[in-house]
């Protein structure tokens, strides 16, 4: 696996720094919304599967209140293409959102389109609030508008890896987020 890394573009220990803040900025926020006294069962988080697995573990592990996770699969890259091809989803939106502080976490916000799917499935159901968390947010012109409450860092448009993110499903347990070389990513036309 390392051998097919290029560059490093941010590293474990700056990622580790980053969602600490972010998580506790999350936790200060909703502190602020729901108050001291907020009863069990009120805020769930939704990484959108597979990509945020990483992420998502961490970072609730700096929200020190009661919170239920209600994952979501969405598919975009098929294969070994390294551009998304709409986003489409996999399986059910966890039910009873109605009245839920709801937290969106995924890996990187693109062309917007996964973001921008799953936010308008989760205000069909009328959540209390609604907050998008990212770890990623390239740089590009998007085509579905998506407003990020929370982004951990802004990247250039380039493909990368690591931390979660995969190139044909592999590279998601590099601790880093990296870019491959150009002779381990094979292209496919469709
Ligand atoms: P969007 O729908 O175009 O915003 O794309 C978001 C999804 O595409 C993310 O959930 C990722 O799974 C995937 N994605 C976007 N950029 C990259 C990348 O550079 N590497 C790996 N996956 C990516
Ligand atoms: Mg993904």
């Amino acid at each position: 696996m390392l051998r097919d890394i290029d560059a490093i573009l941010i590293d474990r220990d700056r990622i580790a720094d980053r969602v600490r803040a972010m998580g506790e900025q999350i936790a200060a926020d909703l502190l602020r919304e729901i108050g001291p006294g907020a009863s069990a069962g009120q805020i769930v988080f939704i990484p959108i599967l597979t990509g945020a697995v990483v992420f998502v573990a961490d970072l609730i592990r700096h929200i020190p209140f009661k919170l239920s996770l209600g994952v979501v699969a969405v598919s975009s890259y098929p294969g070994r293409s390294l551009e998304s091809k709409g986003a489409a989803i996999r399986g059910d939106l966890p039910r009873d959102l109605a009245g839920k502080h709801v937290v969106i976490v995924d890996d990187v916000l693109d062309s917007g389109r996964t973001l921008a799917l799953i936010r308008d499935l989760v205000l069909e159901q009328q959540p209390a609030s609604l907050r998008i968390a990212v770890l990623l947010s390239k740089d590009v012109a998007r085509e579905a508008r998506v407003d990020a409450e929370y982004v951990g860092f802004s990247i250039p448009d380039a493909f990368v890896v690591g931390y979660g993110l995969d190139y044909d499903g592999y590279y998601r347990n590099l601790p880093d987020v990296a870019t491959l070389k150009p002779e381990a990513i094979e292209q496919t036309s469709g």
